[in-house]
Order: C-alpha cells, then sequence, then structure tokens
C-alpha cells in the first residue's frame, strides 16, 4: 500500500492545497511529473465540526482519491503518511508537534507555518529524525493563484525536493529561495496579497471620486492589475512596461508624478522591508512587535 499525504492542521490554507491537488490530479494523472502523486490523503483537524466542513469543502474534488478526515486524534493521521504538510496556526506548534516527536522518524515534514524557522520546529521536535521543509504558500492557494516561496537549502533529498515542488505547484507557482530570504519573501508573497488589495482599492476608490459605480472602479482596478501582472510574469520588466504607457506630457505621467511625489513607491517598499523585519521578530518568539514600532 501507497503512503499517504497527511495536512496537519487542515484549516483555510490545508483545504486549500488538498483541493489543489485533487483538481491537479484530476487533470493531468501522473503526467507533466517525476513524482508518483500520493493517492491516499489525511486531513487532520482539532473539532468534529471542522472535520465536516473539511468533508463537505472536498466531496466533490476527492475524486477517486481516498481521503480521510481525522478530529482529534493527529497520531493516526501522521501513522501512514510519508509525507506531512503542517499547517495548524503558529501558536499551534508546539501543541500540535510535540505529542508526535516519536512518531515521524523518516517523514518529510513541510511547515507553511508564517515566520517559524526550521530550527523553531526542531526544537520542538529534537531527536525526531525527520526532515523538515519551510515553504510559505499565500492565500490565493484558494483559487490555484498562490506564489509560493520555498527554502530549498535544508537538507532534503532530490525526491523530496520534487515532492515540495510538486505540492505546491498544484496551487501556484513556486520559487525556490535560500532560507535566509523566506523572511521577506514571507513578507512580499504572504502579505503581499494584502498590499495588493490596497493599492487595488485605492484605486477603485479614486474611479468611484470621479463618478465610476463601486463595482466597475473593482473591476477596473482588479483586471488593470491581472493584466499587468501578466505582462510581468510574460517577461516584461515592470518599468519597461511603465514607460510604454506614459506618453510625454500626456495624463499617465500626470499620474505617475503625483505618485511619486505622494511617496507611494518609498511607501510600498518600506512595508515590505517593515512586514520582513516583524515576521523575523515574530520567528523569534519576540512578543507584539509592532507595539513599540513608532515610541
Ligand atoms: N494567511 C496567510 O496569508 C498565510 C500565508 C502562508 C502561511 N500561512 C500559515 O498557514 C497556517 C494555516 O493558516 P490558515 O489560515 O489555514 O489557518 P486556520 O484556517 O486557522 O487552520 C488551522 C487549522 O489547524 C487545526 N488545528 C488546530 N489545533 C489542532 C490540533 N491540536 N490538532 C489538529 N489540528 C489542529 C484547526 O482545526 P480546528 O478548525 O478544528 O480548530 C484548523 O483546521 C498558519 O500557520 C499560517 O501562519 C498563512
Amino acid at each position: 500500500m501507497s503512503s499517504a499525504l497527511c495536512v496537519l492542521g487542515c484549516g483555510n490554507l490545508g483545504t486549500a492545497i488538498l483541493r489543489g491537488i485533487f483538481t491537479s490530479i484530476a487533470e493531468k494523472g501522473n503526467k507533466q511529473t517525476s513524482v508518483s502523486p500520493p493517492t491516499r490523503f489525511n486531513a487532520c483537524v482539532h473539532k468534529e465540526q471542522s472535520a465536516k466542513r473539511v468533508e463537505a469543502e472536498l466531496a466533490s474534488y476527492k475524486g477517486s482519491n481516498e481521503l480521510k478526515v481525522i478530529a482529534g486524534d493527529n497520531p493516526a493521521g501522521i501513522q501512514d503518511a510519508s509525507t506531512i504538510i503542517l499547517a495548524c496556526e503558529p501558536s499551534g506548534l508546539q501543541a500540535v508537534l510535540e505529542p508526535l516527536k516519536d512518531k515521524l522518524s523518516g517523514k518529510l515534514l513541510i511547515s507553511i507555518l508564517a515566520g517559524v524557522t526550521v530550527d523553531k520546529i526542531k526544537s520542538v521536535i529534537p531527536d525526531s529524525n525527520c526532515t523538515i521543509a519551510r515553504v510559505l504558500p499565500n492565500t490565493s492557494a484558494a483559487i490555484g493563484q498562490s506564489m509560493t516561496a520555498f527554502a530549498n537549502d535544508s537538507g532534503l533529498t532530490a525526491d523530496q525536493n520534487e515532492m515540495v515542488k510538486w505540492i505546491f505547484g498544484c496551487v501556484g507557482e513556486v520559487v525556490e529561495v535560500p532560507t535566509r530570504l523566506m523572511d521577506v519573501s514571507t513578507a512580499l508573497s504572504g502579505s503581499g496579497v494584502a498590499f495588493a488589495a490596497l493599492m487595488l482599492e485605492a484605486m477603485a476608490t479614486g474611479g468611484v471620486a470621479m463618478g465610476l459605480s463601486p463595482r466597475d472602479a473593482q473591476v477596473m482596478a482588479a483586471q488593470v492589475m491581472k493584466g499587468t501582472a501578466q505582462q510581468v510574469l510574460n517577461g516584461e520588466h515592470a518599468a519597461v512596461l511603465r514607460d510604454k504607457v506614459t506618453t510625454p506630457g500626456g495624463c499617465t505621467i500626470a499620474g505617475l508624478c503625483t505618485l511619486e511625489e505622494t511617496g507611494v513607491r518609498g511607501g510600498i517598499s518600506r512595508a515590505i522591508r517593515e512586514a520582513t523585519t516583524v515576521v523575523g521578530q515574530l520567528g523569534r518568539g519576540v512578543p507584539n512587535p509592532n507595539r513599540t514600532k513608532f515610541d
């Protein structure tokens, strides 16, 4: 019997990851992948009502894959799994993992806990003899459009490396970075969803102020962001794209000058730096790092 994949803490992101995997298996089977996709899946949650929610959400996606949703029994969930995605809240790390420390030997443990380092996880499960990978997907995993950062320098075998890339490739794009760049990757691609949403909202607000309906303004702003992003993903440099739209003496340069005068570029890049700093502090256990930020 092949080994299972277990999602330990199957909340919003865990469910999105399983849905992406099931969808990908249904569409591609085991073509276009160098790994053998698992066919058995265990989803572990804390409460019975969460188990019902996960079952209901995944029922129409699981296809011929075997899915066991388990409430309040993590040892049963990981027992037959060679790969575990740790997806509980960071505050639940100790409570979820510590009781499993003698049951993880030989397994691949993939943590998606924002800001939690591999060393921190090792301190909870010393001598557990498992391989730990740190990855950071974002909430766009829910629609198969995650930007996932993967720290690929923590001693994974080639097969384990491929498995991580396959799993998160099922919910979007994967970029490999060294561990030292995981905090900035968390700020840019995890928190970045909120930053992009704020920019989108601001553009729409300007449109509404000048007479567009709120719905039309949101759709326009969203489609502009989507189209711009796709051109950059196709290989266009953002600065070249900006230049192409800018006619001398025209309306775009008027708007761009306003953005530069109001410090938008500096503000956004500072937001990334600030969020990076706070991720690092949270990872080191600094209590409530934002509290004293501007004292
Ligand atoms: N939001 C982001 O942008 C983002 C980006 C990247 C990574 N992350 C990370 O992703 C992780 C999950 O986020 P999320 O939004 O999916 O959280 P979530 O919806 O709150 O899910 C957490 C899950 O953990 C389960 N859980 C809690 N205690 C448990 C226990 N003792 N045993 C088994 N399961 C337990 C919960 O079960 P119950 O429902 O039964 O309590 C719930 O299903 C977090 O660590 C977060 O840092 C978040």
